[in-house]
């Protein structure tokens, strides 16, 4: 803990306020008594300078372009981990002993089936909706289930419900797939990786056998492992908010999808591959590129820019990398969205607008086009990031619950509305 302090003058009165130091990072101004002491709120729309809680999980310096999960950076997990090892690694802090990564892999295989009544659940559904629509209501369904993991007070049901949340999010996101393409839902099975079975329960039929590549089930599971955490990003900031209430694990996982969705957040997969397709070739990125820097213009390039990332998106890295393997795996190498994205990205990052503003391709700008290129739909990026951010979501909700000092998040406002006023008739209106 740092001995230094901040001071605060407001008039004639000045107050201090502790400064507390992380392992590494930002410090923060402990203001939890300003309101106490001074009557006053701070005021920081979209918590641009606000730590809104202390956490172990996950650290990003925007600045050098680096991603820790638990002290690992991101680009040797990618290359030496899997996904289920990083999940052992986000929920409970270390790197797994051979034991306790085989004792944890066969207990979120032994939880990848939904309950059979989860199947008509579905049928209520419209074919056409959009799966994060579906995931959103399904996950949230999920405490009707399973009412045996929904006490937050018991350790045991958050670390059964947070297993079952890792296990059956492949399970609910495949079968959202193949309700909305008019096919039977197929069961997990349980001899395969947590990634090959995903691509099985998508593009698998019952009529014939189906063999899962090993690069792409690869690739699926570095995408899989690249968006499993990103600290306090709006998405996982929503479960931590819809958790400090005491909700059930299953209803804050569900407000974590919803805010997901949107295009700002992890929509911008869906809207970056659009993009690049409407742009569709090498010579018309110029227009493009002019259109986002038009103030005028609402257009922005879709899979640029990040709140925290002043350097290039270690993600996005990896993201190319992969994007490359598996287009030439598949013998797309020359397929024309790449060369637009590969293009459009050499443009922007020598153009003044994006070099000023430090806007650098993000984990959205190549992820469309592997996935495209594996057979998903645009509709399913978002489901497929929502089941690996999961992972993410449910260690930071742990760590709320299990820290002592958890308070329900109740921020408050700078009011610019009506002063109170009397109530008038109909008739004197
Ligand atoms: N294209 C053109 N201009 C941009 C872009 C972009 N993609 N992103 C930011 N800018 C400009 C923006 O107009 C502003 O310019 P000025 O200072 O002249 O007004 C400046 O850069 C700062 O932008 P901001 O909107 O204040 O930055 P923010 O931190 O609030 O927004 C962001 C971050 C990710 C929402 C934004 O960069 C964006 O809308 N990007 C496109 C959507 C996207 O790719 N989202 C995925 C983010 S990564 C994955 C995830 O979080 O899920």
């Amino acid at each position: 803990m740092s001995e230094k302090v901040a001071k605060l003058t407001i008039g004639d009165e000045t107050y201090e306020f502790p400064v507390l130091d992380g392992s590494v990072g930002p410090s923060v101004i402990d203001i939890r008594s300003l309101y106490a002491k001074t009557g006053l709120f701070t005021y920081d729309p979209g918590y641009t300078s606000t730590a809104a809680c202390d956490s172990t999980i996950t650290y990003i310096d925007g600045d050098k372009g680096e991603l820790l999960y638990r002290g690992y950076p991101i680009d040797q997990l990618a290359e030496h981990s899997h996904y289920l090892e990083v999940c052992y690694l986000l929920l409970y802090g270390e790197l797994p002993a051979p034991k306790e990564l085989d004792l944890f892999e066969n207990r979120v295989t032994r939880h990848t089936m939904v309950h059979e009544q989860v199947h008509n659940f579905f049928r209520g559904f419209r074919r056409d909706a959009h799966p994060m629509a579906v995931m959103t209501g399904v996950v949230g369904a999920l405490a009707a289930f399973y009412h045996d993991s929904i006490d937050i007070t018991d350790p045991v049901q958050r670390e059964t419900a947070s297993v079952r949340l890792v296990a059956k999010m492949p399970t609910i996101a495949a079968m959202a797939y193949k309700y909305s393409i008019g096919q039977p839902f197929v069961y997990p099975r349980n001899e395969l990786t947590y990634a090959a079975n995903f691509l099985y329960m998508c593009f698998s039929v019952p009529a014939e056998p189906y063999t899962v590549d090993p690069i792409l089930a690869r690739a699926m599971d570095r995408i899989f492992t690249l968006h499993a955490d990103h600290e306090q990003n709006a998405s996982t900031s929503t479960v931590r908010l819809a958790g400090s209430s005491d909700a059930n694990p299953f209803a804050c996982i569900a407000a974590g999808v919803a805010c997901l969705w949107g295009p700002a957040h992890g929509g911008a997969n869906e809207a970056a591959l659009s993009m690049l397709r409407q742009i569709g070739t090498v010579d018309r990125i110029p227009e493009f590129v002019a259109r986002a820097k038009d103030k005028n213009d609402p257009f922005r390039l879709m899979g640029f820019g990040h709140r925290v990332y002043k350097n290039y998106d270690p993600r996005a890295k990896v993201m190319q990398e992969t994007a490359r393997e598996v287009l030439g795996l598949l013998g797309v190498e020359n397929n024309p969205t790449l060369q637009v994205a590969q293009e459009l990205e050499r443009i922007a990052l020598s153009d003044p607008y994006f070099v000023e503003r430090k806007l650098y391709p993000n984990v959205d700008f190549y992820s469309g086009i592997i996935l495209d290129a594996m057979g998903f739909p645009t509709s399913m990026f978002t489901a497929i990031f929502a089941l690996s951010r999961t992972v993410g979501w449910i260690a930071q909700w742990k760590e709320m619950i299990a820290d002592p000092q958890k308070k329900i998040g109740r921020p408050r406002q700078l009011y610019a509305g009506a002063i109170a006023r009397d109530y008038q008739d109909m008739g004197s209106r």
